[in-house]
């Protein structure tokens, strides 16, 4: 029995979809805990793509427990098509295959009004560059405590008096403040019961049945969002989505006891990728051919939005940050094949600010877009090796690298992926096996 989380160590889309689709072979339960569908988590098996925004991505194996925590923030519109979506490739998705949690709090269609309103307000250089999925806006109003909650499905009185508040608020913000449509009570009001009608039977107590699950000796796997950097405490704000996005947050936002968490597994691209606005010291910015090639040949286009995702060089000290704030006690250490035919690899190992040097990214946004790494060097390989599946039939170089992260670093991987698919991958050490 063992409880594993995977989190992404960089800007998000390093290949947690996969990597957690590879261990979901292992565990019992898969609870997404924090995050909303801004999340695109892309997973391929024999060759057929799957992209999931809000639904763990086990729900592909018929006899796993999915749940949705209390952290996560739900678009029931986009949940219900994920569900029909599924349905439609044989995969029905029943309450006794996915539990959402009661306190999990619901994107309203005015949340996403107030984002793009927001976003389009914005001068340049102070634009975030958000999902336009009404992230920000709903998680201002569950720590503003005027929130809709999933629960709220279940108790229609209390659904229509919370709404009749919001309503009254928002329209005044959005008329007002950025000049934009009102939104309208009736429809929602509609729209939502059909909503509540289809997706209360899936509400319960997530913690509750995590507990038993625990108890039982079950394995239990928390999918993390986006990715340490964009930690709404730790990264670099206000670049960043409006959650907590490490490690400490499975439990918070799950309802999940810090003590029984047996593994982190930090997902780490083998470059650096950044989709949005935001500093990204080690970005190789559009034009420059290398930096395009790696995002060609990796194919980095977001999987929510489908913009094109800045590409960079691997940055360790972005790396160290996620080993401290997640407590890493493993890598996943993904697209290494994107790498080859690269004759020269620069690693990130510190920056360079008004002429002092820091080791972490700086507290401070100014001094974070101001930061030049320092880079060293290594050598690259030419070979082709997502065909790879033993590490030692990796190329020297390949292997070489990989240590090399693992020695700045100081944490081993666990996984080293070569490829998309489910197959393409070499696991070093299954963290759900105690050592
Ligand atoms: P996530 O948000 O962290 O789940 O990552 P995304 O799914 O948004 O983006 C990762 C992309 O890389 C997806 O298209 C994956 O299919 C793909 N991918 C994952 N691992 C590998 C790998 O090792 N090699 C290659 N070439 N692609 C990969
Ligand atoms: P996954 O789980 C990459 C980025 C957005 C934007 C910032 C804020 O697929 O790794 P938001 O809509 O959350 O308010 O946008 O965060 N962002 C992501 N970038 N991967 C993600 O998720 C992301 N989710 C949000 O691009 O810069
Ligand atoms: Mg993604």
């Amino acid at each position: 029995m063992a409880s594993v989380v995977v989190v992404g160590s960089q800007w998000g889309d390093e290949g947690k979809g996969k990597v957690v689709d590879l261990l979901t072979n292992f565990a019992d339960c898969i609870v997404r805990f924090q995050g909303g569908n801004n999340a695109g988590h892309t997973l391929v098996v024999d060759g057929k793509k799957y992209i999931f925004h809000i639904i763990p991505s086990g729900i592909l194996y018929e006899d796993k427990k999915c749940m949705i925590g209390n952290g996560v923030i739900i678009d029931p519109e986009v949940l219900l098509v994920e569900m029909d979506e599924l349905k439609d490739k044989g995969l029905p998705v029943t309450p006794g295959r996915l539990t959402i949690s009661e306190n999990a709090h619901l994107i309203m269609p005015y949340h996403k009004m107030l984002d793009h309103a927001r976003e389009a307000s914005l001068s340049k250089g102070k634009k975030i560059g958000t999902t336009g999925r009404g992230i920000g806006p709903c998680y201002m109003d569950k720590v503003g405590r005027v929130g809709i909650k999933a629960g709220d499905f279940l108790d229609p009185e209390q659904f229509i008096d919370k709404l009749q508040a919001n309503i009254e608020e928002k329209n005044f913000y959005l008329t007002k403040q950025y000049g934009a449509e009102a939104a309208s009570f009736e429809n929602i009001k509609v729209q939502f019961e059909e909503f509540a009608e289809k997706l209360s039977p899936f509400i319960g107590n997530v913690s509750v049945e995590l507990d038993t699950a625990r108890k039982s000796g079950k394995n239990i796997l928390f999918e993390g969002a986006q990715g340490t950097q964009l930690d709404i405490d730790h990264g670099t704000y206000p670049f960043v989505t409006s959650s907590n996005t490490i490690a400490g947050n499975a439990c918070i936002g799950s309802g999940f006891g810090p003590a029984h968490v047996d593994e982190v597994i930090g997902i780490v691209k083998a470059y650096t990728t950044r989709v949005g606005e935001g500093p990204f010291p080690s970005e190789l910015p559009e034009g420059d051919p290398i930096g395009d090639e790696l995002q060609a040949k990796g194919g980095e286009f977001g999987a929510t939005t489908g913009r094109r995702r800045r590409c960079g060089w691997l940055d360790m000290v972005v790396v160290g940050d996620a080993v401290r704030l997640n407590g890493l006690t493993g890598l996943a250490i993904t697209k290494l094949d994107v790498l080859s035919g690269q004759p020269v690899l620069k690693i990130g190992r510190k920056y360079t600010v008004e002429g002092k040097e820091f080791t972490c990214m700086p507290g401070n946004i100014r001094k974070t877009s101001l930061a030049r790494p320092v880079y060293e060097e290594a050598e690259g390989w030419d070979e082709e090796i997502s065909g790879v599946r033993d590490f030692s039939d990796l190329p020297l170089k390949a292997r070489e690298y990989v240590q090399r992260i693992e020695d700045i670093s100081g944490v081993a991987p666990a996984i080293i992926s070569v490829g998309p698919d489910r197959e393409e991958t070499l696991l070093l050490r299954n963290p759900f096996e105690k050592s």
